[in-house]
């Protein structure tokens, strides 16, 4: 039985990996075999366009240019590591996918919708999330959370940009939720970490039963 593929979004400082523990260590003690992973990144290759473009060597190519790396990156990710995962039974949290991709360089970037819909399918060839939680907060909230997070290192080559590009991003982000709305759930990030960690497991047990039932009704099927 194929796995469960979720990905989880948001701005700067959302919270995104302390969640992703939380959620792969409420799988786990439910005997589910999970797979973390994280964009840019994931395999040697993608590691490598990770430093490329966080680092900023990438920047003077435009947004266009960086959007296909990225692309590059998600590709290899997706054929080299979750499609396989996923095969085998595996679930997969996977910490950003395309929606990082349609906000921070399709709508922060100004690009073509269609060029980056174009790009989009051919780096995930059919590979859409089975749901994605959107980790919701003010941009000057999750600002201040990843420079406190940071301390004396420097920001990286998003985490620089303005206040208000990032409140774009957030804006985008909720846009995707609503024009998607079985495949987002959008979670207030501003609350503590456990109730947060509390209704993203109940969004994903609604997912796991809904998925077990349509395999069951499969097997029936095929009897
Ligand atoms: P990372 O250090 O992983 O940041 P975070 O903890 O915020 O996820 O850096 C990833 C950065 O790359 C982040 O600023 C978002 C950006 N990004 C894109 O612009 N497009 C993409 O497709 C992806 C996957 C990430």
């Amino acid at each position: 039985m194929q796995g469960l593929f979720i990905t989880f979004e948001g701005g700067e400082g959302a919270g995104k990996s302390t969640q992703i523990a939380r959620l792969s260590e409420h799988l786990r003690a439910n005997g589910i075999d999970v797979l973390v992973t994280r964009e840019p990144g994931g395999t040697p290759g993608a590691e490598a366009a990770r430093h490329v473009i966080l680092s900023g060597a990438a920047e003077s190519l435009g947004p266009a240019m960086e959007a296909i790396l990225f692309a590059a990156a998600r590709n290899d990710h997706v054929e080299q590591v979750i499609r396989p995962a996923l095969k085998s039974g595996r679930t997969v949290l996977c910490d950003r996918y395309i929606d990082s991709s349609r906000v921070y360089q399709g709508v922060t970037g100004n690009l073509d919708p269609l060029l980056m819909n174009a790009i989009e399918r051919t780096a995930i060839n059919g590979l859409m999330p089975d749901l994605t939680i959107i980790l919701d907060l003010p941009a000057e909230v999750g600002l201040q959370r990843a420079n406190a997070r940071r301390g004396t290192d420097v920001a990286d080559r998003f985490e620089k940009e303005t206040l208000e590009l990032h409140t774009r991003r957030r804006d985008a982000y909720l846009a995707i939720a609503k024009a998607e709305r079985k495949r987002c759930r959008v979670v207030d990030a501003e609350r503590p970490v456990d109730e947060i960690a509390a209704e993203i497991a109940k969004f994903v047990d609604g997912v796991r039963v809904a998925s077990d039932l349509r395999s069951s009704e499969i097997v029936e099927g095929i009897k």
